[in-house]
C-alpha cells in the first residue's frame, strides 16, 4: 500500500494538485487495500446487494468503501476509485484511473517488470492512454485463461476508449 500511496503521491505533483488533492490521493493509496487481509466472506455480509456478487479477491475494495462512509467520509471520488480498484468502471476518473493504474504498476511487482517500468514512464501524463492498455492486458488474460470478463471491467473499457 505503501508503494501505491507514494505512486499516487508523486503523479499528484507532477500533475501540480493542490495540496489537498495531493493528500487524497496519497491518503486513497493507503487506504485500498486496507482490509485486503480480512476473511472475504465476512466483508461479502457488509456490501451492498449489488456488489456482494463480486468474487472473493475483488471484496476488499467495495469493504473498505462501505467502511469509510461508516466513518463519514462523503468524497464519491474516493469512495468510488477504491470500491472498483480491482475490478474498473466507468465512472472512474482521474483519481480512480490513477489509483487502478497504480495498483498495476506500483514498483514491487514482479509480473511483466520491464513492461511495467515502461508504462510508469509514460505516467502521469498518459494517464488515460496507459489505463487503456492496462485494462487491454487485463482483459486479454481473461479471454485467454477462459475468465469472466465482470461488466464493470467492459464498462471500464468502453468509457476510456469513448475517450470518456
Ligand atoms: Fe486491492
Amino acid at each position: 500500500m505503501a508503494g501505491v500511496s507514494s505512486l499516487l503521491g508523486d503523479w499528484a505533483v507532477s500533475l501540480h494538485l493542490s495540496a489537498i488533492d495531493t493528500a487524497r490521493w496519497r491518503a486513497t493509496g493507503y487506504l485500498h487495500d486496507a482490509l485486503r487481509e480480512n476473511h472475504p466472506e465476512t466483508l461479502r455480509l457488509k456490501l451492498p446487494s449489488g456488489l456482494r456478487i463480486l468474487p472473493p479477491d475483488m471484496l476488499h475494495g467495495p469493504a473498505v468503501a462501505e467502511r469509510l462512509r461508516l466513518e463519514g467520509i462523503l468524497d464519491d471520488e474516493l469512495l468510488g476509485a477504491v470500491t472498483y480498484h480491482s475490478i474498473g468502471h466507468e465512472s472512474l476518473n482521474g483519481l480512480g484511473r490513477a489509483l487502478y493504474s497504480a495498483d498495476f504498476l506500483e514498483p514491487g511487482r514482479m509480473i511483466k517488470v520491464e513492461w511495467c517500468e515502461r508504462l510508469r514512464a509514460r505516467m502521469p501524463e498518459e494517464l488515460n492512454d496507459v489505463t487503456t492498455e492496462i485494462v487491454a492486458a487485463r482483459i486479454t488474460y481473461s479471454i485467454e485463461h477462459g475468465l469472466q470478463l465482470f461488466p464493470e471491467t467492459v464498462g471500464f473499457w468502453d468509457a476510456l476508449v469513448n475517450g470518456l
